[in-house]
């Protein structure tokens, strides 16, 4: 993750242990600022002394007053995470409405007034990152109140995740993680819960103990084979260049809407891959409907594919300036995007992937695998054979 937190800022809530402490120094370990914010700052200070570049401040997730006054003092932030949590366990007869109120307060709405307060205080490419849990998961006797407040964690992710694009919203999920968080179940009762959530496969049970593998969990975030913080390295013999793009077909059906209107509808899109970046669609100029680009003076160069020619968008009555591009005098090496136009993603109104609208950015199938609903047939066919004329999907 070096340079890509270098002097960001980065605030934490939860405690000054466990799976927040982790965060805190991940994050601050490659130059990050760090703020661990929670309800007792001076059992924070306390719990941080000796750790340079973390400092702490006050917050108390179900108190919205508290949260607002954060965002305040803070100005603008670049990731924010939430680790807060307050779980309500027991069978359900012996369920408190007070303790499972308390839990969705925490984890669900807490995280919610966060998000209102401090998303427009996150800047571009920063983001937003919550704690669901492997109650959700794997139901279980005993943790029902803590398996549906994780569950609303995940759907609240997925909610800002829409509604604050490009802003990136993470939910994550830890197994069972011995941070002192399962003390109250007993020796016994914690033994219990790590058979029934905990790893399945025989290796993972030699394993060690989770109290030390949580001191090395690691949150993996462009750290792909080609990605600028990759961990693991190509098998050759000499080094690999520092920067290396990758073009390949979408093989997916894209449009781009602007101006209530689709200005571009292609099954021939080549996507961008490029160190430290989303990835970018870039459509055949044949495809783009005619009129809407209309070229601009301004250009720009690419420090790998020369020079780049800017064009203004027009459709409709809306016109933005320098809202697409095209490498014009590409490397030979880089034909791959030659006659190929790309849009910028915050200038359009929407991008559409088959029949769904994508947020963020082009999806990238090495870190998530996305599934979409398709409206055209799908044909399935190994060369010339195809055992079905067609299944609809
Ligand atoms: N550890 C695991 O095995 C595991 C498994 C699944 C999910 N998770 C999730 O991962 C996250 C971190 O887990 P963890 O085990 O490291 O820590 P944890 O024991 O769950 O700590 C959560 C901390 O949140 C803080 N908190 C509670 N209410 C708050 C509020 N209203 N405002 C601000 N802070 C508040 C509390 O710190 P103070 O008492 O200092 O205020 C509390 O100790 C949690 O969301 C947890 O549910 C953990």
């Amino acid at each position: 993750m070096t340079g890509l937190l270098k002097d960001e800022t980065v605030l934490v809530v939860g405690r000054g242990g466990g799976i927040a402490r982790a965060i805190a120094c991940a994050a601050r370990d490659p130059g990050a600022r760090v703020i661990a914010a929670g309800r007792d700052r001076h059992a924070l200070a306390a719990a941080y002394a000796g750790e340079p570049d973390i400092t702490t401040d006050t917050v108390d997730l179900t108190d919205e007053a508290t949260i607002a006054a954060l965002g305040e003092r803070l100005g603008t932030v670049g990731h924010v995470v939430s680790t807060a949590s307050a779980r309500a366990r027991g069978r359900l007869a012996g369920l408190d409405r007070d303790a499972v109120r308390l839990s969705f307060d925490t984890k669900v709405i807490g995280p919610l007034m966060l998000a209102k307060h401090l998303s427009p205080r996150i800047g571009e490419g920063g983001s937003f990152t919550l704690f669901s849990g492997v109650a959700a998961a794997k139901i279980a006797v005993g943790t029902l109140a803590v398996a549906i407040t994780n569950g609303a964690a995940e759907v609240l992710a997925r909610s800002l995740a829409l509604e604050l694009a490009p802003i990136r919203v993470n939910a994550i999920s830890p197994g069972v993680i011995d941070t002192g968080a399962w003390d109250a179940l007993g020796e016994q009762g914690k033994a219990d819960y790590r058979k029934e959530a905990g790893p399945r496969r025989k290796q993972d049970s030699e394993r060690k103990p989770d109290s030390e593998r949580s001191k090395t969990m690691g949150l993996s975030w462009q750290q792909s084979p080609l990605a600028p913080a990759a961990v693991g390295r190509f098998l050759v013999p000499d080094p690999l260049p520092d920067r290396m793009l990758f073009a390949e077909p979408l093989r997916r059906r894209m449009r781009v809407r602007f101006g209530d209107t689709w200005i571009v509808d292609s099954e021939d899109v080549v996507l961008l891959h490029e160190p430290g970046r989303y990835p970018v669609a870039y459509f055949p100029l044949g495809d783009v409907t005619a009129d809407v680009l209309q070229p601009d003076e301004h250009t720009t160069r690419h420090r790998d594919l020369g020079t780049t020619s800017w064009y203004t968008v027009r459709a409709g009555t809306q016109s933005r300036q320098r809202a697409a591009w095209q490498h014009t005098e590409l490397p030979d090496h880089a034909g791959d995007v030659k006659g190929r136009v790309a849009f910028a993603w915050r200038a359009m109104d929407a991008f559409h992937e088959e029949d769904e609208r994508i947020v963020g950015h082009a999806a990238d199938s090495y870190h998530r695998i996305d599934i979409r609903s398709t409206s055209p047939h799908l044909v399935v066919r190994s060369g010339d054979w195809s055992p079905h004329p067609t299944a609809t999907c």
